[in-house]
């Protein structure tokens, strides 16, 4: 007897009428027209079902602290680290904690089970970083969370950072964190990629770095960290976080940085609504975009993720945890409207972003985790149209979360009243 079975489903790969069979919180098996006892047999009606949401970029230690102490008003990156600076003397254990446990609430009602962290770690008490192992520690029934050590005001630049950030990852902290061009020159930058990568390599731990998080196009960290994470073979295991220089870097430059990142193995996440909203804000008219070169990277074989990055924090008063929300925007920026790279929009928030997670079991097949999602949508692309209704979210085969179907009540003129059901077909 099966635990859960769940039919005519339609799978991300285009796949329909499939049944997913689950036992032990395990896939059992991936097949079309399954008809097998089971405890509980779900009809997906030709909707799709999705492995569940990855965020792969996000600030948990900041989330929904916006207006405290103040709201950022230039809204730019600066005075959102400047903000930031002002906050955390103010921040207790307790506050950190209650905010972050309401945004994984948030998260899992929108299948989204597996965020990936950035922890400050510039503080020397790393009250922040004790707040989010707790934090972890409480979400691991219902969510994975994997912090990475971060020194937001630079490792080098603050006086104590690499102490405070290596006894972050002494208490556990599982990714080594940077922020190259932060430091106060190209020099240090440099010096501190190299520092921390091999701190990573000698830990044989994973690296993902605020890179280049400017429009400078002379910033060029990202070439540092894929040299150095192909010195010292940490092939897969090296991620560069925003990369938003990128943008503005002379075409020759990134035709050779391009096989570079590929061959190093080195991941990139973009991270749409904050770079799209942070960056070019030097500029008058026209303004840049901001945005990593997310078509180039994936034309030239790097695993390319979207992050969420802020929700109504320091840096951005927005968002809900809604990774449909950030391909959407993704897409947009990118202008990735091919049906194609609108499937690839929806595995940055999906496949790809797992693959920098390093997560274990992760995927629709047989021996993965049955950890997936049910969307009110018949495809990828009709899920990112709608940032569709996440109707049912299970983790490891138990039912974590439900959303009711999008409906309208119409009482038109002339008409008589009726029920409209999302999704509407919009194409043939
Ligand atoms: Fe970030």
């Amino acid at each position: 007897m099966l635990d859960l079975l769940i039919t005519h489903a339609t799978l991300p790969d285009g796949r329909t009428g499939m049944s997913v069979a689950v036992q032990g919180g395990r896939i059992a098996d991936v097949a079309p027209g399954l008809s097998l006892p089971a405890h509980e047999t779900v009809d997906a009606g030709g909707l799709l079902l999705s492995p569940h949401f990855c965020d792969p970029h996000f600030h948990m230690d900041a989330t929904l602290s916006y207006g405290l102490p103040r709201v950022n008003e230039s809204g730019t990156l600066l005075e959102g680290i400047a903000l930031w600076g002002e906050l955390k003397p103010l921040l207790t254990a307790e506050a950190l904690i209650e905010r972050a446990l309401a945004y994984c609430d948030w998260a899992v009602a929108k299948g989204l089970l597996a965020i990936r962290t950035h922890v400050d770690t510039s503080d020397p008490s790393l009250l922040a970083v004790d707040a989010l192992l707790e934090v972890k520690r409480r979400v691991a029934p219902y969510l994975d969370l994997q912090l990475v050590a971060f020194p937001q005001d630079g490792v080098l630049r603050t006086k104590g950072g690499l102490d405070s950030l290596t006894r972050a990852l002494g208490k556990g902290v599982d990714v080594v964190g940077g922020i190259p061009h932060f430091e106060r020159t190209l020099a240090d930058g440099a010096a501190s990629v190299k520092l921390l990568c091999e701190l990573a390599a000698e830990r044989g731990l994973r690296v993902d770095m605020h890179c280049d998080e400017s429009d400078d196009p002379l910033s060029r960290h990202i070439e540092t960290l894929a040299f150095e994470s192909q010195r010292l073979g940490l092939h897969g295991r090296v991620t560069g976080s925003h990369c938003t220089s990128m943008h503005s870097m002379d075409n020759y430059y990134v035709s050779k940085l391009l096989p570079l990142i590929a061959e190093a193995g080195v991941s990139v996440i973009a991270n749409p609504l904050i770079n799209i909203t942070l960056q070019g804000r030097h500029d008058s008219y026209p303004k840049r975009r901001g945005m990593t070169r997310v078509p180039e990277l994936l034309a030239a074989g790097v695993n390319v993720a979207f992050g969420h990055d802020c929700v109504m924090d320091p840096w951005y008063g927005m968002g809900s945890g809604d990774m449909l929300e950030v391909a959407h925007m993704g897409l947009h920026v990118a202008q990735m409207t091919s049906q194609a790279g609108i499937a690839q929009c929806f595995d940055a928030v999906t496949g790809a972003a797992a693959r920098v997670m390093g997560l274990q079991n992760y995927g629709l097949a047989p021996g993965c985790d049955a950890s997936f999602v049910l969307l009110q949508a018949r495809d990828p692309v009709e899920a990112i149209r709608l940032r569709a209704a996440r109707l049912k979210v299970w983790r490891q085969g138990r039912l974590l979360a439900e959303t009711p179907a999008a409906t309208a009540q119409l009482q038109l003129p002339g008409r008589p009243a009726q029920t409209s059901f999302m999704p509407a077909r919009g194409r043939a």
